[in-house]
């Protein structure tokens, strides 16, 4: 079975945790897009591990861990997270960690150009501030750096020229900064292609060899899918295709290869950046939740923006990825209040929207309607069956089931392995 995990919100829905359990059953867990704006956060025992470039696997010993061609790599971020890992005793040997030789890289004046462009903007997205935006536009725009470039001096030397040529000119006369040295930048990096080096190999063959083999495959998404450059909150979103599109062009395995796709939501809705939230808590209540759910950036540290669960949001997204199944990841969060809110629609300038609208104004603007349910006193921090569940507990996640038109199979009820329903 080849599974794929996709954020089914704005990112940092538990994916982390989900991956972390769900791999220790598979061959191989694949990254396909975004780059170290991910974090991902396994903790085990009361050791916490976050990940932004290494798929969350990398913990179960004798795993494969794989990075897509549609992955952006940082390879100082990325070589920081390996030697991170070494020195807490976690080892990463060429043998468990494929990277693809096609993932573009993001470059110095990537993470630069990343900051200055938020600057000037009127409309600010919020981004991580990892030249993530950047890197991907020199993919598409066809002078982008990539990873097999970094083991050749000369191709290297050739599009590193040209890039500054053009990007130098633009920081000086544009943003009014100091031009990259050319030198620096190519011996850096060359000294990164050999590091790297002996991770490099052909993904698309190795991963549909391994399948043919009939190993089992799980892709790990990064982000989701509200963040996707197509189908997300248009400008305020990531670089990439988060859906399970992304995962046929980011790692080379045809779509007739996936078998499921398993939608990973939280109990209620975060997203961190600018840009619409309908279901937006106010702000006193948003300080309970937060605290009580730690909800902080994995990887800018940023207090993420909290509201009520929207399932005009996830029902679109379980459309857009084909979710056979639902992962419910912090309902513990909710423990103890007295009622909780379901968002079924929005309302804007008397039209009632029943499907998650295109037109930007409505989604700034909706005011969300909502179904009350009641709440749960018992707490359902470690539950691990889904009878022993307060009876309102299940009413809630059955309600979700109902809306979504999809089954609820997992249900995380706290931040360690152990603490997770499978139904
Ligand atoms: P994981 O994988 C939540 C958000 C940023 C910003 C927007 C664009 O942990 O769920 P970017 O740096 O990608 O250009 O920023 O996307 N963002 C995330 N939000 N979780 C993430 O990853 C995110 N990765 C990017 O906050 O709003
Ligand atoms: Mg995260």
């Amino acid at each position: 079975m080849n599974v794929v995990v996709i954020g089914s919100q704005w990112g940092d829905e538990g994916k982390g945790k989900l991956i972390d359990v769900l791999s220790e059953k598979k061959d191989i867990t694949v990254r396909f897009q975004g780059g170290n704006n991910a974090g991902h956060t396994v903790v085990v025992g009361d050791k916490v591990y976050i990940f932004h470039l290494l798929p969350s696997a990398i913990l179960h010993k004798g795993k494969t861990c794989v990075i897509g061609n549609g992955v952006v790599i940082d390879p100082k971020a990325l070589l920081e997270e390996i030697e991170d890992l070494e020195k807490r005793g976690i080892k990463v040997p060429a043998k468990r960690l494929k990277i693809s030789g096609l993932c573009h890289v993001v470059m110095p004046y990537h993470r630069i150009m990343d900051s200055l462009r938020e600057k000037k903007r009127q409309n600010k997205i919020g981004t991580t501030g990892r030249g993530i935006g950047p890197c991907y536009a020199d993919k598409v725009t066809r002078c982008g750096i990539r990873v097999i470039d970094l083991l050749n001096p000369r191709i290297l030397k050739e599009k590193l020229e040209d890039n500054l040529r053009e990007k130098n000119e633009i920081f000086s006369k544009v943003f009014g900064q100091k031009d990259f040295d050319f030198g620096d930048i190519y011996h850096e990096y060359l000294d990164y292609g050999k590091k790297i080096a002996p991770f490099v190999c052909n993904v698309a063959t190795y991963l549909n060899d391994e399948m043919d083999q009939k190993k089992s495959v799980l892709f790990e998404g990064a982000q989701g899918t509200f963040l996707d450059i197509d189908f997300g909150t248009y400008p305020f979103v990531t670089s990439s295709n988060t859906g399970v599109g992304g995962v046929a062009s980011g790692t080379g395995v045809p779509p007739t290869r996936i078998n499921r796709t398993i939608a990973c939501v939280k109990a209620y809705t975060t997203r961190v950046g600018e840009g619409p939230f309908p279901t937006e808590f106010d702000s006193k209540f948003m300080e309970v939740i937060r605290t009580k759910g730690k909800e902080f950036g994995a990887t800018t540290g940023r207090p993420r923006r909290c509201g009520w669960f929207d399932s005009l949001l996830v029902r679109y997204s379980v459309i857009l990825n084909g979710a056979s199944e639902l992962a419910i990841m912090k309902l513990d969060v909710l423990d103890g209040l007295d009622e909780i809110q379901i968002c079924t629609g929005y309302e804007y300038k008397g039209v009632t929207y029943k499907e998650f609208p295109m037109d930007f104004d409505v989604i700034a603007n909706a005011k969300p309607i909502y179904q009350t349910v009641k709440g749960w006193k018992e707490p359902t921090q470690g539950v691990t069956s889904y009878s022993k569940l307060p009876k309102n507990a299940k009413a809630y996640i059955e309600r979700l089931e109902k809306l979504l038109k999809v089954g609820v199979k997992y249900i995380s009820t706290g931040t360690k392995r152990s603490e997770i329903i499978f139904r």
